[in-house]
């Protein structure tokens, strides 16, 4: 029998090369490439969304989308208003934080008024029902379906036309078409590329879940997150009961808002006032402690970082980051060094976000720095500060988006200065707030020296 032609195909970003090697030429990640069967071109090849004739934009019907709720208020923001019908959403998140949880409570308040299907690959149907029990909803009206084969799966959904569909998760679920393992990037990509046809063609949204990696990657298929219309991520330490949603990509929505969520015996709560939740009340003030705004969708949150500089034994002292970016600790290092002459070179830095919370935004640096400092001079940072402005290679403070929302946020917490970007000086006295406005790192630093 002739040897089936294979292909090397990289868990990363799906990039394929002809042969083995130890680097993938796409997106150079080492040690990803894994061997996956070459599927003969087929019909499989079936455009995403119903194809149709060349027309003009102005004769197309541009009619909002109809936006149903989902019952839960914090998933229905993070949305931007509710499921639209026909979209694909998916979730990702790191296993046991909540993704089950929220979808069958959202599909229990949904069930209400809508046909909706759970399809399972990881659980029995007893143990949802178990779920749904401890949940205190009402389940009733959920159809569900414990199936891991795509085709069982399509053949249901053309049978049921459910308005809403939720597959738990994309990961269990494999095509027959494919000889590849479930999980593998192959399947992965396949799978989800046909429920987003049957989501354009019926109209029924579908939700994937989708398990995250250690990396932080969607376990292989970053690959999914341009195929769907809505990204949205989980996160949250596992230590804590509170859970953030994230919107990471929206076709029918803000990008990067922000829900939240406490894990409690009955499911996931809603917290509608989030901004104090990510500050840890030390007794005493204590150095290598910085609070900052980040605004993240339309929220201003309040989130203390904490950083450690600690005597480096090792020839390559370490920096290590949770919560916060981890190359641009190292940037923000070499600034520090060069525009305020404050040197971390035989020091190990660690930095963290309390609470688990991920900040991608530039407007954490100056907190970082400040925390840095306090803790290497073993100095706390002045008393009820809060602290916020991107830093540049040159050393200067550069502005942030809503710098005065971010102000009233931390006013209305009790804060009572600000030291924050000159551009970013707000226009009127902030009642209760001394506004402290610099241009220059070296300026922020000797701030919290006085
Ligand atoms: P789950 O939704 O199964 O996670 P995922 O689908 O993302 O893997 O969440 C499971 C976790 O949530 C588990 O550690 C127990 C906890 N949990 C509660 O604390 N309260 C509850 O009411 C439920 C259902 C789960
Ligand atoms: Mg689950």
């Amino acid at each position: 029998m002739a040897k089936a032609k294979t292909a090397y195909t990289c868990t990363e970003c799906g990039g394929q090369t002809a042969k083995w090697q130890g680097q993938c030429p796409h997106c150079l990640a080492w040690n990803t490439l894994v061997e996956s069967v070459c599927e003969p071109a087929g019909t499989r090849f079936n455009a995403l969304s119903v194809t149709s004739r060349v027309q003009s934009l102005g004769e197309v019907d541009a009619a909002e989308a109809p936006r149903y709720p989902t019952g839960v208020d914090e998933l229905d923001r993070v949305l931007g208003g509710g499921l639209v019908t026909g979209a694909v959403v998916l979730i990702g998140g790191d296993p046991g934080i909540g993704k089950s949880t929220l979808l069958l409570q959202s599909l229990c308040h949904m069930s209400g008024a809508r046909q909706v299907l759970y399809v399972s690959g990881e659980e029995s149907a007893q143990q949802i029902a178990l779920r749904a029990r401890r949940l205190s909803v009402n389940a009733t009206r959920v159809q569900l379906l414990a199936e891991i084969q795509l085709e069982k799966i399509q053949s249901t959904l053309a049978a049921h036309r459910p308005e809403v569909a939720v597959i738990d998760s994309i990961q269990t679920v494999y095509s027959e078409a494919l000889q590849s393992a479930p999980g593998s990037v192959a399947q992965v990509r396949e799978c989800a590329a046909q429920l987003t046809r049957i989501a354009k063609q019926s109209g029924t949204t579908v939700i994937l879940v989708g398990h995250v990696t250690k990396e932080g990657a969607l376990a292989g298929p970053r690959v999914l997150e341009h195929i769907v219309d809505t990204v949205l991520y989980f996160e949250g330490d596992s230590g804590s009961a509170f859970r953030l949603l994230r919107a990471f990509k929206n076709r029918f929505g803000p990008g990067n808002e922000l829900g939240v969520f406490a894990m409690t015996d009955k499911g996931l709560r809603g917290v509608t006032n989030p901004s104090a939740l990510f500050l840890s009340h030390h007794a005493q003030r204590v150095a290598g402690s910085c609070v900052m705004v980040t605004q993240e969708g339309t929220r201003p949150l309040l989130v203390e970082v904490q950083a450690l500089v600690d005597q480096s034994h090792a020839p390559n002292p370490r920096r290590l980051s949770v919560g916060l970016e981890q190359n641009r600790l190292a940037m923000l290092l070499a600034v520090l060094h060069r525009h305020a002459g404050i040197s971390c070179l035989d020091q190990d830095v660690f930095v963290n976000a309390v609470g688990g919370v991920k900040i991608s935004e530039p407007a954490a640096d100056l907190a970082v720095l400040l925390a840095i400092v306090s803790s290497l001079r073993n100095r706390p940072v002045p008393e009820k500060l809060v602290v916020f402005g991107e830093v540049g290679l040159a050393g200067e403070i550069r502005p942030v988006q809503r710098g005065q929302e971010r102000l009233k946020e931390a006013a209305k917490l009790g804060f009572e200065r600000a030291l924050i970007p000159a551009a970013n000086k707000p226009k009127q006295v902030i009642q209760g707030m001394e506004v402290v406005a610099v241009a220059r790192l070296e300026d922020a630093v000797a701030y919290c020296r006085a």
